[in-house]
C-alpha cells in the first residue's frame, strides 16, 4: 500500500486509503473492471483516429503534426481520492458523471497550428461531441501553463451495446510539454517549498517557451505548409 501512496503524493494526501473506499473496490471490483476497460477502449478509439489524422497529414505535406500521443488511465486510488476530495460518494454513477479525466490523451505537436488543427479535424467527426474546451494557449493560466484541453464524448462499440465514454484529451506543442513537465515534476517535489520567486523564474521560462514557439511557428511558415 506503501507504495501506491508513493506514487500518489502529488494527490491530496490520505495516508491511508480509507477501509470503506477499500471495501466498496473489492465489493464492485467487477463492475470497476469492466468500466475501466471501457476507458481503455475510448482511449484506443481516440488514439487511433488520431493516428489516422497524423498519417493522412504526413502523406499530404510531408511532414508529421504529431510528436508523440501519451496516454493513461486514472488510477482507482486517484479516483477515489478525487471522489473524496469532491464529497462524492463512491459509486460507477459518480465516476462516470464526476471524473472528468479518467481516460486521458495527451497530444504532443510540432507547432502551435498543429495543435489547433489536430483538434478541429478530430472535433469535426461525426461521433465525437464536446464536452468542454479549454484554450490555455490563447489564454494561459497565472502561472504560464499552455496547452489546449478538449473534454470529448466518443463511442465505445461492444458486442451487445454502445457505450458514450469521456475522454479528456491535452494537446500542446513540444515546447509547452517541456515546460509542463518540468514544472509538474518541481512543484510536486515533496519537502520543497516553492517560493514566489521560484514561481516567478517558472513563469519566466513558460514565457521562453512561448517565445520559442511563436518564432519556430515563423519560421515554419516561411519553409513548409
Ligand atoms: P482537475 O483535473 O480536477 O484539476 O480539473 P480540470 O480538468 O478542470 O482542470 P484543468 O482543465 O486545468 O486540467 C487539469 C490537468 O491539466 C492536470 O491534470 C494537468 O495534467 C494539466 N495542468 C493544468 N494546469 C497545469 C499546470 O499548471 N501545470 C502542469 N504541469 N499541468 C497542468
Ligand atoms: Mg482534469
Amino acid at each position: 500500500m506503501e507504495n501506491i501512496r508513493k506514487a500518489n503524493k502529488n494527490k491530496p494526501v490520505f495516508d491511508y486509503v480509507n477501509p470503506q473506499t477499500l471495501k466498496w473496490v473489492k465489493e464492485h471490483s467487477e463492475n470497476m473492471t469492466n468500466l475501466m476497460a471501457y476507458y481503455k477502449c475510448a482511449i484506443m478509439e481516440v488514439e487511433t483516429k488520431l493516428n489516422v489524422l497524423n498519417e493522412e497529414f504526413s502523406l499530404q505535406h510531408d511532414r508529421n503534426p504529431i510528436s508523440t500521443i501519451k496516454t493513461r488511465l486514472k488510477s482507482i486510488i486517484s479516483i477515489t481520492d478525487k471522489l473524496e476530495l469532491n464529497d462524492l460518494s463512491l459509486t460507477a454513477e459518480n465516476i462516470e458523471q464526476y471524473i472528468n479525466d479518467v481516460a486521458g490523451i495527451r497530444v504532443i505537436c510540432s507547432f502551435t497550428d498543429d495543435v489547433y488543427i489536430i483538434a478541429n479535424a478530430l472535433l469535426s467527426q461525426d461521433d465525437i461531441t464536446l464536452i468542454r474546451k479549454k484554450d490555455y494557449i490563447a489564454h494561459p493560466k497565472e502561472n504560464g501553463y499552455r496547452s489546449l484541453h478538449l473534454l470529448i464524448n466518443v463511442p465505445i462499440f461492444l458486442a451487445n451495446e454502445k457505450k458514450i465514454m469521456k475522454v479528456e484529451v491535452q494537446l500542446r506543442t513540444i515546447a509547452m510539454d517541456v515546460w509542463a513537465s518540468l514544472e509538474h515534476q518541481l512543484r510536486y517535489k515533496k519537502n520543497v517549498h516553492f517560493s514566489d520567486e521560484m514561481a516567478e523564474e517558472l513563469k519566466k521560462c513558460a514565457d521562453l517557451s512561448a517565445e520559442l514557439d511563436y518564432r519556430m511557428d515563423k519560421l515554419r511558415r516561411q519553409v513548409i505548409d
